[in-house]
């Protein structure tokens, strides 16, 4: 509640700390809870390391789909570890938001209400065992190309949850590359279903880094606060750079008739995404949509028993310790 207390302090439109705290992202020092930070920084932070944390949550769904069916007892313990992961990572993003003077379980109740987002991406099924390696390909590939800048972001424990993430999140991108490898170097059948997996994941893998940035709402005044360190288009086409080489040395055909490489601009020139689709996921139209959000409120509802139990247990820990004072 910290970010809370502060902001009392002080009007919101000050010029002098409007200034100073500018002045600070400018010279990159780390906004930490207990400073001062305009209103709008706060909200902007938590509407995306919220949504950052959803996404973690919820991605665990079309991958733990796959833990029981997986092709060999190795396979199963990597995809076993990688969604355990993702539950941590959305843990530590959640007690990022938490010192910013938002509760877990207000974001949580968001996100199960569909108040609040979670990426796209995690609102496609997973069909195939190819689509998990698609998935870390991919998925966790885009992921990385937009999280290790944000290890640089303006404030504390956003940056130092991402540093952390990004360390298991290259472990995700070279698990589903290798099972990529295996399918595409495997018999005709395997290479069809990786290649079909190909054709499915690459379009709403590139929608992850977010609308053009015509359409992005956020970007200007997030680069300006160093949340956002590059624009949506520029990390979409260093995805493509170095994505489409990898696409090659399988031997599988990025599902893309306009791609190719400009020599001027030093990058591949690709097809946008279908952007009426992206905002169709995003108003909940999605392939899945309904399937992810019936699942995490069953969890929820589920687990209640869990929560209760803790609280009861803590409730007559504090009564124990009031009653021996
Ligand atoms: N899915 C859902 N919503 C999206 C989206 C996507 N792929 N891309 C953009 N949006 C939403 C934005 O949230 C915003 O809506 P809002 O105002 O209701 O929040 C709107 O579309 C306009 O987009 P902007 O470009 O203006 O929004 P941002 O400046 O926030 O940029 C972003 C979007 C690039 C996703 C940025 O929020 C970001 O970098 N977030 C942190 C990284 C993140 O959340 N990644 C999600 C995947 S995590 C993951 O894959 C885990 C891995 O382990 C599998």
């Amino acid at each position: 509640m910290y970010a809370q207390m502060i902001q009392s302090e002080a009007s919101q439109d000050d010029p002098q700390k409007l200034a100073e705290f500018q002045a600070r992202i400018d010279a990159d020092i780390k906004i930490e809870p207990r400073d001062w930070m305009p209103e709008g920084y706060r909200k902007t932070l938590i509407r995306q390391i919220g949504q950052h944390a959803h996404s973690e949550i919820v991605g665990q769904l079309p991958e733990g789909n796959w833990i029981t069916r997986a092709p060999t007892l190795e396979r199963k313990m990597i995809l076993l570890a990688k969604v355990q992961d993702e539950a941590g990572h959305g843990l530590y993003l959640y007690c990022a938001a938490e010192t910013l003077g938002v509760s877990r379980d207000d974001l949580t109740e968001q996100l199960l209400s569909g108040k609040m987002k979670y990426s796209s991406i995690f609102n496609y099924p997973t069909l195939t065992w190819a689509d998990i390696g698609a998935v870390g390909w991919l998925v966790d590939g885009a992921a990385i190309m937009n999280q290790v800048p944000l290890q640089r972001t303006s404030y504390g424990p956003y940056s130092r949850a991402m540093i952390r993430i990004c360390k298991e999140e290259s472990f995700h991108q070279r698990q589903g590359f290798d099972i990529m490898m295996k399918m595409a170097q495997g018999t005709e059948a395997q290479r069809r279903m990786a290649q079909d997996a190909l054709n499915r994941f690459w379009y709403p893998s590139l929608m992850m880094f977010g609308p053009s940035d015509a359409e992005s709402v956020h970007s200007t005044q997030n680069m300006a606060w160093k949340i956002k360190m590059n624009t949506n288009d520029e990390l979409r086409q260093k995805f493509v750079d170095q994505t489409v080489p990898q696409a090659e040395f399988l031997g599988l055909t990025v599902p893309d008739e306009n791609l190719a490489w400009n020599e001027e601009k030093g990058g591949y020139d690709f097809s946008e995404p279908d952007w009426s689709e992206f905002f169709d996921v995003l108003k909940g139209n999605g392939p899945c949509n309904t399937e992810r959000l019936e699942a995490r409120n069953k969890a929820w509802d589920d687990g209640a028993w869990v929560r209760e139990g803790l609280l009861a247990h803590a409730e007559k820990k504090r009564a124990r310790k009031t009653a021996a004072e």
